[in-house]
């Protein structure tokens, strides 16, 4: 379900080289989505238990420390959902990969041995489809089981999805959350209200703890979520009448309570199948930086000795990573030192910024390197002693990685 680093970039290559050559005027480097997800494991996992959860209309709620990919996850996972079929049991959806996964490899295994056994085997090594040790089967389709699962479910599933993001502050309004609820709906007979077209609709409230907490304790948009969760409906406050919601489901995100974010009411979370996302794991993030960085180098035909760097350069803004999270810590002083996976973004978002014309050697990226790593940890440190630390941070791992040295 997973691809491999390298089978990984080789596929990106593939659709941004298609990309290109249809959009014909795009600049090159634009042609690799930078904010794009990289798919983990834990974002398999994650995903296909939120919908199916959704799709039976049980609330889920994401949490997890900042910049874990929450909000990333939930907004991907829906624009899968909303693809035609994309509830749907088949090939390439999200349910689709995980129940049909043995039927996939066993396909995928049985096609191979056909290539073998024609004296096609050179073809079976260069699949860019191959997951580490394991093929998936993007060439395969499904005909008979998919074509029976996907009536049963289409003939019940008629109804597509929509959705719509609900983005919640510390100035968020109940008024405001109701209005923004009920915009996506329809009138129906009586004082039913459902989304249009007979379609399914899926609410994600992002930062879900974020309202102020009112004089007497309560969060107003939260009490409107946990009333509708309740009775499944709002009050009309206009005409002073129940409103019955029908066939719309919610998905929330919110990270521990700290700061402007507050704890959650044990009422509200009662309604909610909670999962909480682990920070990603250091394989997890030489994975996701070396997939964006290997794409950029690779769709980009910068120079083979650069293209070299891209597993080192990764592993050393990991390590600047982590001794900045392991020695900079938040203080009274320095309450701004809090580093998350975003500042890795930054980083790697800076470096995507490369031309290939400009940068065609190995010191010229390592400056590129170094340039980005200092704008986005050392401009933010506020002690001379701070600085300097860093400065023997990014020297060590030069030195470590590449073998630079000081001169
Ligand atoms: N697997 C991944 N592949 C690519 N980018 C990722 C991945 N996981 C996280 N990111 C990136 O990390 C950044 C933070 O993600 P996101 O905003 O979803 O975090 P969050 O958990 O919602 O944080 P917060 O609690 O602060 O809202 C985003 O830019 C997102 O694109
Ligand atoms: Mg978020």
């Amino acid at each position: 379900m997973v691809l491999s680093t390298q089978a990984l970039i080789t596929k990106g290559v593939q659709l941004s080289s298609l990309a290109g050559s249809i959009m014909s005027g795009t600049p090159k480097s634009k042609q690799t989505n930078q904010k794009s997800l990289v798919c983990t494991v834990d974002i398999v996992r994650y995903s296909f238990l939120t919908s199916l959860l959704l799709l039976n209309k049980c609330p889920v709620l994401l949490t997890g420390e900042s910049g874990v990919g929450k909000s990333a996850i939930i907004q991907e996972l829906l624009s899968k959902l909303q693809k035609p079929k994309g509830s749907s049991i088949q090939t390439k959806t999200i349910l689709g990969n995980v129940f049909l996964f043995n039927e996939m490899k066993h396909e995928s295994m049985v096609a191979d041995i056909g290539y073998l056994a024609d004296g096609f085997s050179e073809d079976v090594n260069t699949d860019p489809s191959c997951i580490d040790g394991v093929c998936s089967g993007p060439r395969m389709e499904f005909p008979t089981k998919d074509s029976a699962q996907a009536g049963t479910k289409s003939s019940q599933d008629s109804k597509e999805l929509q959705t719509t993001t609900v983005l919640f502050s510390t100035q968020t309004t109940s008024a405001q959350t109701q209005a923004q609820i009920l915009h996506k709906l329809v009138k129906r007979s009586g004082n039913r209200r459902s989304p249009p077209k007979y379609t399914k609709l899926i609410v994600f409230v992002d930062d879900l703890n974020m309202p102020a907490v009112e004089q007497y304790g309560a969060q107003p948009p939260l009490e409107l979520i946990r009333q509708f969760l309740d009775l499944g409906g709002f009050f009309d406050m206009k005409r002073l009448r129940w409103l019955r919601v029908e066939d719309v489901a919610l998905v929330a995100a919110c990270a521990p309570p700290s700061g402007a974010r507050s704890e959650l009411s044990q009422r509200l979370l009662k309604h909610f199948c909670i999962f909480n996302l682990p920070q990603h794991s250091t394989k997890a993030l030489q994975y996701i930086f070396q997939v964006k960085v290997g794409l950029f180098l690779e769709s980009n035909n910068f120079m083979p000795v650069v293209r070299r760097c891209r597993e080192l350069l990764v592993k050393a803004a990991i390590s600047i990573y982590y001794k900045m999270c392991r020695h900079m810590l938040p203080t009274p002083i320095n309450p701004h030192y809090t580093f998350n996976v975003r500042d890795l973004i930054k980083v790697t978002q800076g470096l995507l910024q490369a031309n290939e014309t400009d940068i065609v050697s190995k010191e010229q990226i390592l400056m590129l390197f170094a340039h980005e790593v200092t704008r986005v940890f050392h401009d933010r440190l506020s002690d001379v002693k701070d600085r300097q630390m860093f400065y023997t941070f990014l020297s060590d791992d030069l030195h470590n990685y590449f073998k630079v040295t000081e001169g």
